[in-house]
């Protein structure tokens, strides 16, 4: 496999040499941590339609089935550990090299591996916020009710999630574009690039003359635009580029 060693050594380099190297992170950066994706086979669309477990109208309709999918969702995540890819981010971030982390992801495995500077576009799945007052709580663990209400007054709490057809927190959105005009490096992990507006962060990037690395076991809505292309996973990604720049993870 000349090809991926190739890929991975001229990654590697890309890394070294970028001056400020951005990474943007999807569903897959978390496979390995026991998170199901998506898409793409066990993906979760594949089992689940989104028009009835994750829109405010699947809420209002039967806010008792949302809830019972979110917190067996919830289950998963407060058991899972971030992996090897999740903690080169963390690594690089604390060497200098890496300024932000770009993420889809609900799950924030980001953070428990020691990234600091994480955008969340998606929100989290780890809190809920009341669908009439401002109040939000970081969770500790999976609420216990059926449906879970508001301290303050009463009203349903919802995961702080964002769903179809709601738009993404407008801070993260922009923050996140500004990354993706500074970055002259892109790392791109784990995600399928058809969800907007995040997936044409990526693209903004190239546009703006960043590089893209694109880590994906499959094609992917990159794959034409990206300058390295490495079809592997996270983890595979994480321990072969670690041991090419010499670090641990
Ligand atoms: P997807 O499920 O759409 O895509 C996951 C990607 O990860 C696919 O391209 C897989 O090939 C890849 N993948 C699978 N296993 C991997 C591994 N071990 N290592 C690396 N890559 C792997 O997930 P996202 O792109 O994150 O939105 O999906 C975007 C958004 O769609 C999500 O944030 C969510 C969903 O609906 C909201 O919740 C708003
Ligand atoms: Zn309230």
């Amino acid at each position: 496999m000349g090809g991926l060693e190739e890929g991975l050594r001229r990654a590697a380099r890309l890394i070294e040499e970028s001056s400020y190297l951005v990474a943007f992170t999807g569903a897959g950066i978390s496979a390995e941590s026991g998170i199901p994706t998506f898409r793409g086979a066990g993906g979760l669309w594949k089992k689940y339609r989104p028009e009835d477990l994750a829109t405010p109208e699947a809420f209002a309709r039967n806010p008792r089935l949302v809830w019972s999918w979110y917190k067996w969702r919830m289950n998963i995540v407060f058991s899972a550990k971030p992996n090897p890819a999740h903690r080169l981010l963390a690594v690089l971030e604390e060497r200098g090299v890496l300024k932000a982390v770009i993420t889809q992801n609900v799950d924030n495995l980001h953070r428990a591996a020691g990234s600091k500077r994480v955008i969340e576009l998606h929100g989290s799945i780890r809190r809920v916020r009341c669908i009439a007052c401002g109040f939000k709580e970081e969770l500790r663990e999976p609420p216990s009710e059926d449906l879970p209400k508001c301290p303050s007054c009463g009203s349903l709490l919802r995961p702080d999630v964002v769903w179809f057809g709601e738009p993404l927190p407008g801070e993260a959105l922009e923050e996140a574009f500004r990354e993706a005009s500074r970055c002259d490096v892109m790392l791109v992990v784990g995600t399928s690039g058809v969800v907007e507006p995040a997936a044409s962060i990526p693209v903004y990037a190239k546009a703006g003359g960043a590089a893209l690395i694109n880590v994906n076991p499959e094609p992917n809505a990159y794959t034409g635009i990206a300058d390295v292309e490495l079809r592997m996973k996270a983890v595979e990604f994480a321990l072969k580029i670690s041991r090419l720049l010499g670090i641990e993870v």
